[in-house]
């Protein structure tokens, strides 16, 4: 392969999760990784070499995504980050994507986008001409001051039921919930309609809560809170101090239980369809 880069698999998750922990905010670990690059239902292409860097993509449609570019501290600052997204943008355009877009992939997303703390990929990126557009951000929640239980939520596993439900009300969740039931980490309230309202956590990231979402007739209504605080509840059995709800929209439900706005991750994208031109700062760069 072009550069020396060689095709990864499962094989290189140890390394991999090495060169992350030493080089990404917040690192994904070793599981973490499995599940969001070489899980079944929607696998990276993983190239690089795990003691210098690594660029995973995924294809969404006519987007391809980066779901990870790093590169080693020791190796920084030579070259291999930009061409790690040289060959990344080339496998992308060769497999008929038309724009790449950072992060923001689900359902077996590691990132809403650039982690802002990351500001040498955000250099990286708009010298390559990527288009900083919208920011996502994640919350964050002390799991040792929870409000009381408001009771009436139950863990959710049926499959079946979830993707039902998902496809009727909210179908670009549905992998993402069903991923969730299949994990156990799943917790729901029924009312006399059935399933009212989901919250999954610890489907990509351990820690990391959503999607939340209730029956879109009762949003706004606070039917999300009671499976919302049971998530919690599981998070903080199961040892955790901290949750992250992540890519977070309305701030509102999360504010009245105290979270605090965390992590802000940028969202670049960029043409592939002017391909072939030098890297340049971003247009309109001051
Ligand atoms: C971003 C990253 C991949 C860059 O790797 P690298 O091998 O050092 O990159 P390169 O040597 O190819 O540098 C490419 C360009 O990035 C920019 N850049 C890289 N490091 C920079 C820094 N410290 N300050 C400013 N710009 C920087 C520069 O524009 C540079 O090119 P130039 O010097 O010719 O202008 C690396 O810093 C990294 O892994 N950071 C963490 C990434 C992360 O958090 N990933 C998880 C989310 S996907």
């Amino acid at each position: 392969m072009a550069n020396g880069w060689s095709e990864l698999g499962p094989d290189a998750l140890p390394g991999i999760a090495r060169l992350v922990g030493r080089a990404v905010p917040d690192p994904p670990t070793a599981a973490e990784l499995a599940r969001t690059l070489f899980d079944d239902e929607q696998p990276a292409h993983v190239v690089g070499d795990p003691a210098v860097g690594v660029v995973a993509t995924v294809v969404i449609g006519t987007s391809g995504h980066l779901r990870l570019l790093a590169v080693d501290p020791d190796h920084r600052g030579r070259g291999h980050g930009l061409a790690l997204l040289a060959a990344a943008e080339a496998h992308l355009a060769a497999a008929g994507c038309r724009e790449v877009v950072t992060g923001s992939d689900p359902p077996a997303y590691l990132f809403p986008g650039v982690d802002t703390r990351a500001v040498e990929l955000c250099a990286l990126l708009e010298r390559s001409r990527y288009r900083r557009d919208e920011a996502n951000f994640n919350m964050l929640v002390d799991l040792g001051r929870l409000p009381a239980d408001p009771g009436g939520w139950e863990d959710v596993a049926d499959e079946r039921e979830v993707r039902a439900w998902g496809d009727a009300h909210w179908p670009h969740w549905t992998p993402e919930l069903v991923r969730a039931a299949r994990r156990s980490t799943l917790v729901g309230v029924r009312d006399a309609q059935g399933l009212a309202a989901l919250c999954a956590y610890s489907v990509n990231r351990d820690g990391w809560v959503g999607p939340v979402c209730s029956r879109p007739s009762l949003v706004g209504r606070g039917a999300g809170r009671a499976p919302l605080v049971g998530a919690l509840r599981r998070l903080a059995e199961a040892g955790h101090r901290r949750a992250e709800i992540a890519w977070v929209g309305p701030i509102v439900p999360y504010a009245r239980l105290g979270a605090r706005i965390g992590p802000v991750f940028f969202v670049y994208r960029r043409s592939l369809d002017d391909r072939g031109g030098a890297p340049g700062p971003q247009a309109g760069a001051a």
